[in-house]
């Protein structure tokens, strides 16, 4: 099969603060955007497409895709206002592929072996997102904060990346969902994923591959302090 990555680099970083996007940030003296390029640089992918914002592109093509070697990176691109705006962005980069892996680049501990079950997954499914079963109890909670709901703890997973899909399901998703944005902002919908697109816009089951418990993605500050720790294993 012939794989093809979208590597998500262009979000503002807002819930970690400071002055240097996260994406950016260092972790054992390289960027935390590194780590998932190089992982899937030496995997079985044929071609990875970086978005970032457009004020980066530059540093990104010198600084990680010249400065590394990452041979396999065909595109710098820029990316959009929302998550869903960049994926789409980078589809249009990338170029024809069977599967497409939607990756964060915020998420540095991504490896082969989630990669590797991830494809097996994709081909046997057709989408599927890397996960893990939740280690705490779930509430969902009304507006005020009260409990409405205790979903049994087995079925509660958190959701990860990569997400991986048949590449013409995962096309035609994003393009129901452009041509739908404004009816589903209407709604409430808020789009967080690549696995909602198809559930909602394609009513196509996803699987939920493991992913790991390292797998994080770098989101507030204590989360760097804890990369650092997976770094140091
Ligand atoms: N992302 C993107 N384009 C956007 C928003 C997010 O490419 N418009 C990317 C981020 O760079 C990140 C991944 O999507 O790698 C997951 O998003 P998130 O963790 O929410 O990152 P940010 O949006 O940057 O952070 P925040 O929500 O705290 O502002
Ligand atoms: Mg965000």
């Amino acid at each position: 099969y012939r794989c093809g990555a979208v590597v998500l680099a262009a979000g503002s970083g807002k819930r970690m603060g400071g002055s240097t996007k996260k994406q950016y940030l260092l972790m054992g003296g390289k960027p935390v955007l590194y780590y998932s390029l190089k992982a899937f640089e030496d995997s079985f992918i044929d071609e990875i497409v970086l978005v970032t914002g457009a004020e980066d592109i530059s540093y990104c093509q010198q600084e990680l895709v010249e400065k590394y070697g990452f041979t396999k990176v065909s595109r710098v691109t820029e990316g959009g206002k929302e998550r869903y705006h960049s994926v789409v962005c980078g589809l249009t980069a990338l170029s024809n592929c069977d599967y497409i892996f939607i990756h964060d680049g915020a998420r540095p501990f991504v490896t082969g072996g989630i990669l590797e079950r991830c494809l097996t997954d994709a081909t046997k499914y057709g989408a599927c997102v890397a996960g893990m079963p939740v280690k705490d109890t779930i509430k969902i909670a009304d507006a005020k904060g009260m409990i409405r709901e205790t979903p049994d703890r087995n079925l509660v997973w958190m959701v990860q990346t990569p997400q991986v899909f048949d590449a013409p399901l995962i096309r035609s998703a994003y393009q129901k969902l452009l041509a739908e944005e404004e009816k589903l902002l209407q709604q409430g919908i808020h789009i967080t994923d690549d696995a909602m697109v198809v559930e909602t816009l394609m009513r196509h089951p996803v699987k939920l591959t493991e992913g790991s418990y390292q797998n994080i993605k770098i989101t507030t500050p204590e989360d760097m302090r804890v990369a650092e720790s997976f770094l140091a294993d």
